[in-house]
């Protein structure tokens, strides 16, 4: 009997440094450090997130092993995210899977983190099954950096039809957090307050871009100047009025990236249809998806929290299918911050 295949995954793209190890097509184990050194400072910091990662990369990997009980002797391959992403982050990640697989004596997959958010959908963990999108599908992929409409032919083919202009969908939530005061990550702490809120308390205006496009940046203006306006005529505004604020620009948001959604499922007759990224966490935008099923007749595919916001398990899945298909890379690859669809 052959060896089982076994990938260690790691992603260091932004400010998560994640290890994940699949054993024969499953993942066994999962691990993610957060990097909490960001909260004041209202956004990444480039530089704390390269150092952060540099702490936590040996740990984490080593957990990762140690919690899926498989040795490093055992491995088969080393997937790593080359981009896209901060470039000091990724040179920590990959640099370090160059040096494991070159230790080992063992191939390297170099992997897409955009092609990863859609690969987690086809993430088994051990003892589970889920139902997975049948190809072709449409994938909606919104993060704190990507708002992306992307047609998946197959595991390893996919077409990128639509993308921000300017902010992603989940920066344009985290920029609308900071102006009303709010922590980052802010979108999770919106889509909280957005519980008791009226979603049609304000209005905002919807974003013009062209074909499955998406603009975000004059929302983020244009939200910006509305508390400013009102603070100046009540400085309680934003204090007692938190709950609408939220719902409301959650509601625009959520209503913005769906439109271009349905309008690519119109186009291309596609009906099968899948949501992932960190934003892809959120309420609004899953009960909104739920009537669009009942009403467009959509199969809808959401992954697991887990597996939605930055992790390693999708790229160690993403991962086993290159390495199925023989596509491994060379030690001479570097990572790279705008590393593009095709690639
Ligand atoms: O995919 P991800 O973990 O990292 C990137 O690759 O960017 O996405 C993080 C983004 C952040 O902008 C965060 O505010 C947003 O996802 N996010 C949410 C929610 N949970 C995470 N946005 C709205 N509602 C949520 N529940
Ligand atoms: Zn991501």
């Amino acid at each position: 009997m052959s060896n089982p295949v076994v990938i260690l995954g790691i992603e260091s793209s932004c400010d998560d440094t994640g290890a994940s190890v699949l054993k024969e097509g499953k993942i066994h184990a999962n691990i993610i450090a957060n990097q909490d050194v960001h909260k004041d400072y209202g956004g990444v910091v480039p530089e704390l997130a390269s150092r952060a990662h540099q702490q936590n990369i040996v740990p984490v990997v080593h957990e990762a092993l140690k919690s899926a009980g498989v040795d490093k002797s055992e491995l088969s391959a080393i997937a790593f995210t080359r981009g896209p992403g901060l470039l000091g982050s990724l040179l920590v990640g990959t640099s370090f899977a160059k040096s494991m697989a070159l230790a080992l004596d063992i191939p390297l997959l170099e992997i897409n983190h955009m092609h990863a958010h859609i690969i987690a959908h086809f993430i088994e963990s051990e003892g589970e099954q889920s139902s997975k999108p049948q190809f072709p599908f449409l994938c909606l992929t919104v993060s704190g950096g990507h708002t992306e409409i992307v047609l998946v032919e197959t595991h390893l083919k996919m077409k990128l039809i639509g993308t921000t202009n300017d902010d992603a969908a989940g920066e344009a939530f985290d920029k609308a957090a900071k102006t009303i005061g709010l922590d980052y990550p802010g979108g999770p702490l919106i889509d909280k307050l957005a519980k008791d809120g009226n979603p049609l308390a304000y209005k905002f205006p919807h974003p013009k871009a062209p074909g499955y496009g998406y603009s975000f940046s004059g929302l983020k203006t244009a939200f910006l100047y509305f508390i400013r306006d009102q603070i100046a005529r009540d400085s309680n505004f934003v204090q007692d009025n938190k709950a609408d604020i939220c719902a409301s620009i959650q509601h625009t948001i959520v209503v913005v990236l769906l439109k271009k959604l349905v309008q690519a499922s119109k186009d291309l007759g596609i009906s099968e249809i899948a949501i992932s990224g960190g934003v892809a966490a959120n309420s609004k935008l899953r009960e909104e998806l739920m009537l669009l099923k009942k009403s467009e007749d959509w199969s809808v595919y959401i992954p697991k929290f887990e597996f939605c916001t930055d992790n390693a398990a999708m790229i160690a899945m993403a991962g086993y299918y290159k390495f199925i298909n023989g596509s491994f890379a060379s030690q001479a690859t570097s990572a790279s911050a705008r590393y593009s669809y095709g690639d």
